[in-house]
């Protein structure tokens, strides 16, 4: 098994990525803000599975940073055959804030960056001949809960474009579009969880063995779990009016809590229902599926 990178591999999906990419085999370099929580997410996967571990602390909203990484993916040294661009962030801000810095941060973080990142990727996997790029967009492509759908949906539609670019080539390109997964995300961005009926979630484990799956069959846009795969068929198929009823159901919940402007906190300090962020486990059994932030 070859390098695999991931971005934002220190919580949430991210890291069920880590977990599985670990177990697989692969050596592994993670990239996340935190160099605490990178140094135990990348100790716990050295001393269960036995892989080598490269953290890169780089924040993903500053182009220097970034430019870092795709160096990484074009190294010929120690080549990475599989790149997972998953850093993320909720964002509830109002698309009428006078203030677009978070907006634009976003618009870096999950856009930018995953052109940038695939990019480098991309050229290095086809010069090798092999090699796969998973993008995690979300479920939010298909409905417009401002302008996270937005971006979402911009890297659904970049990655379809890619995969026709890679198309002869032996890269793979894979756009991953959860629903609503549990982890630190949602307490990050707004303090709470959305109040979404439980059978709706998905586990952030399942999120990244079936994208993994399914990039190795080939597939350009992996939805995991059934529930979902049927919802976004209806938001694709059915009447318009269903997505965008769910679009103001969404949007109007998230008024109530009445908007949020920041940049969200370190994982660690979305504490309420942690199991341990302080010690990292890879063990999957060691992170409940309703632990936001647990490591790997
Ligand atoms: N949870 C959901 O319901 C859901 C559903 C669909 C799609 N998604 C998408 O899944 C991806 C991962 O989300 P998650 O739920 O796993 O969230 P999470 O648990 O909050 O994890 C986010 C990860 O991204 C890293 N990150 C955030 N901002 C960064 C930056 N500026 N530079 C570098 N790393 C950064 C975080 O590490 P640091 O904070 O240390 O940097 C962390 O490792 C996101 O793209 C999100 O949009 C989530």
């Amino acid at each position: 098994m070859g390098w695999a990178l991931v971005t934002g591999g220190t919580s949430g999906i991210g890291l069920a990525f880590v977990r599985a990419l670990a177990a697989e085999g692969h050596d592994l370099v993670i990239v996340a803000r935190d160099e605490a929580r990178l140094a135990k997410v990348a100790e716990a996967a050295r001393t269960q599975y036995k892989v080598a571990v490269e953290t890169v602390s780089a924040d993903l909203a500053v182009r220097a940073d970034v430019d870092r990484i795709a160096s990484r993916l074009d190294d010929t040294d120690s080549p990475i055959d599989l790149c997972v661009n998953n850093a993320g962030f909720g964002l509830h801000a109002n698309l009428l804030d006078d203030d677009t810095a978070l907006q634009e941060r976003a618009m870096m973080v999950m856009g930018t960056d995953v052109l940038l990142l695939s990019n480098a990727a991309a050229r290095a996997m086809v010069a090798r001949g092999s090699g796969t790029i998973i993008n995690v967009a979300s479920a939010s492509a298909w409905i417009y809960t401002g302008n996270y759908s937005a971006i979402k949906r911009w890297v659904v539609s970049y990655t379809q474009a890619l995969a026709i670019d890679l198309e002869g080539t032996s890269v793979q390109a894979t756009a991953v579009c959860p629903g609503w997964v549990k982890t630190a995300f949602h307490e990050r961005a707004g303090g709470e969880r959305p109040h979404i009926p439980g059978w709706l979630w998905i586990k952030a484990d399942d999120v990244a063995t079936t994208a993994l799956r399914d990039a190795a069959r080939g597939v350009v846009v992996s939805v995991p779990s059934l529930k979902w795969r049927i919802g976004l068929w209806v938001a694709q198929h059915g009447p318009q009016s269903v997505p965008l009823a769910v679009s103001r159901a969404v949007t109007g919940s998230r008024r109530g809590e009445g908007g949020v402007s920041h940049v969200p906190p370190p994982v660690d300090k979305v504490t309420s229902e942690t199991s341990d962020p302080a010690s990292p486990t890879l063990s999957a059994a060691d992170s409940p599926d309703d632990a936001p932030g647990s490591a790997v």
